[in-house]
C-alpha cells in the first residue's frame, strides 16, 4: 500500500450525522440502519424531517422547477475527468434524461470516440455516416444534419464513434483550433435549453475544445482512495481555458459517484473532496449500485429502465439541485 492511502487513513474523519446518507444509496442490498434515511430527532423544526447529505450538510429541499415557457439559448456543461470509469458518461445520460422529465430541451453531445454515451442512449454509432466529427471537421455539415431525437422525449444526442480520434490529430493545424466545437454548436444553441457534452478521458485538444464551449463544467468524481488525483492538474486546465480561451467558463460542481454508505471508506473520501473543494461538491451523491452498468446494457437512462430506483431518484436530485443553484434553466 502506498504511503497517500496509509496516511490518508490516519486522518481524523468528521463522522457524517445519522440519517445523512439513505437518499442515493444502493437498494440492491437489504437495507441496513445505515442505508435508510433515518431522523436522528435532533434536527426536527415543525415536524419537518431536516435531511443531511453525506458530510453532514443540511439538506436543502430542492424545489420541482417550474416549466420554462421558452427555449434556449443553452446553457453548455462539460462533464469532465481525465480519469476513466468515473461516472461521466454514467452522468451526462440520466442527468439528461431527468432534466428532460422536467421539460428541459436537452442535447447530449457524445465526445468520446468511444461512443459511449451514444450507445447508452440506444443509437449505435459504428453505423452513422454523420457523426460530430463530420460537424466540426467538414464546413458543409450542420450540426442539424447529425443530431438525432432518442427515445427520451426531449432529450436529442449528438453522436461519436471512433472517427472523432482523428480529429484530435487534424485539429492541430486548424485555425482556432479549440473553437471548433464552439462554431459547431452555435447552429442549435438556441434550440435547447441545457446541452451537455460527454467528454473523453484525457485532458487533449478535444476536451480543450468542450472547456472552451462551455459555460460551466461538472466533475463526476468515484468515491475512492485516488479520486483526487489528477483533480488538480484538471482545475489548473480549467483556469488555463478560462484566462486564454473562454473567461465565462465555471466550475459548476463536483459529483461524488459510485458512492457507498455502508462503507467508511466511501465515506471518508467524500468528506476528504468536501474538505478541499467546499460547497463546490455537490449536496446530491450518486449511490453505488448495479442498476447503471444494467441500464446501459439496456442502452437505456436509468430514468426510463428502472424509473423508481434510488440511482434514478439520485439523478432527479442531481437535475433539481443544478436548477436550484442556477447552473441550469
Ligand atoms: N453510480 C454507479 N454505481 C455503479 N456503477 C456505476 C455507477 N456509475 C457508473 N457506473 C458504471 O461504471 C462504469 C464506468 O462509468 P462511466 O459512466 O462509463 O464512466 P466514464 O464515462 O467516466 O468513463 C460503467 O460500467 C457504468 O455503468
Ligand atoms: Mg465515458
Amino acid at each position: 500500500m502506498s504511503t497517500e492511502a496509509t496516511q490518508s487513513t490516519q486522518e481524523p474523519v468528521r463522522p457524517a450525522p445519522a440519517g445523512a446518507h439513505g437518499y442515493a444509496a444502493d437498494t440492491d442490498q437489504p437495507a441496513t440502519d445505515d442505508t435508510v434515511a433515518a431522523t436522528d430527532g435532533s434536527g426536527s423544526t415543525d415536524g419537518a424531517e431536516v435531511r443531511h447529505d453525506p458530510v453532514g450538510r443540511v439538506l436543502p429541499e430542492f424545489p420541482e422547477p417550474a416549466l420554462l415557457a421558452e427555449h434556449g439559448p443553452a446553457r453548455i456543461i462539460a462533464m469532465c475527468n481525465q480519469k476513466g470509469g468515473v461516472g461521466k458518461t454514467t452522468t451526462t445520460i440520466s442527468l439528461a434524461a431527468a432534466l428532460a422529465e422536467y421539460g428541459r430541451r436537452v442535447l447530449v453531445v457524445d465526445f468520446d470516440p468511444q461512443g459511449a454515451a451514444s450507445v447508452g442512449l440506444g443509437i449505435n454509432p459504428n453505423e452513422l455516416d454523420l457523426t460530430v466529427y463530420n460537424a466540426m471537421m467538414e464546413r458543409d455539415v450542420d450540426l442539424h444534419d447529425v443530431l438525432r431525437r432518442t427515445e427520451v422525449e426531449g432529450l436529442d444526442l449528438v453522436p461519436a464513434n471512433i472517427d472523432l480520434s482523428a480529429a484530435e490529430v487534424q485539429l492541430v493545424g486548424e485555425v482556432a483550433r479549440e473553437s471548433v466545437l464552439s462554431r459547431a454548436l452555435r447552429s442549435v444553441v438556441d434550440e435547447y435549453d441545457v446541452i451537455l457534452v460527454d467528454c473523453q478521458p484525457s485532458l487533449g485538444l478535444l476536451t480543450v475544445n468542450a472547456l472552451t464551449a462551455a459555460h460551466g463544467v461538472m466533475i463526476p468524481l468515484e468515491c475512492e482512495f485516488f479520486a483526487l488525483r489528477g483533480v488538480a492538474l484538471l482545475v489548473e486546465t480549467i483556469e488555463k481555458v478560462r484566462d486564454r480561451l473562454n473567461p465565462r467558463l465555471e466550475v459548476d460542481g463536483i459529483l461524488a459517484t459510485m458512492y457507498d454508505s455502508r462503507t467508511l471508506h466511501a465515506r471518508e473520501v467524500v468528506q476528504r473532496v468536501y474538505e478541499a473543494f467546499g460547497d463546490t461538491l455537490f449536496h446530491t451523491v450518486i449511490g453505488r449500485t448495479v442498476k447503471f452498468p444494467d441500464a446501459s446494457v439496456a442502452a437505456e437512462p436509468i430514468t426510463v429502465y428502472a424509473p423508481t430506483h434510488p440511482g434514478a431518484t439520485a439523478y432527479r436530485q442531481l437535475a433539481r439541485e443544478l436548477v436550484a443553484r442556477g447552473d441550469a434553466a
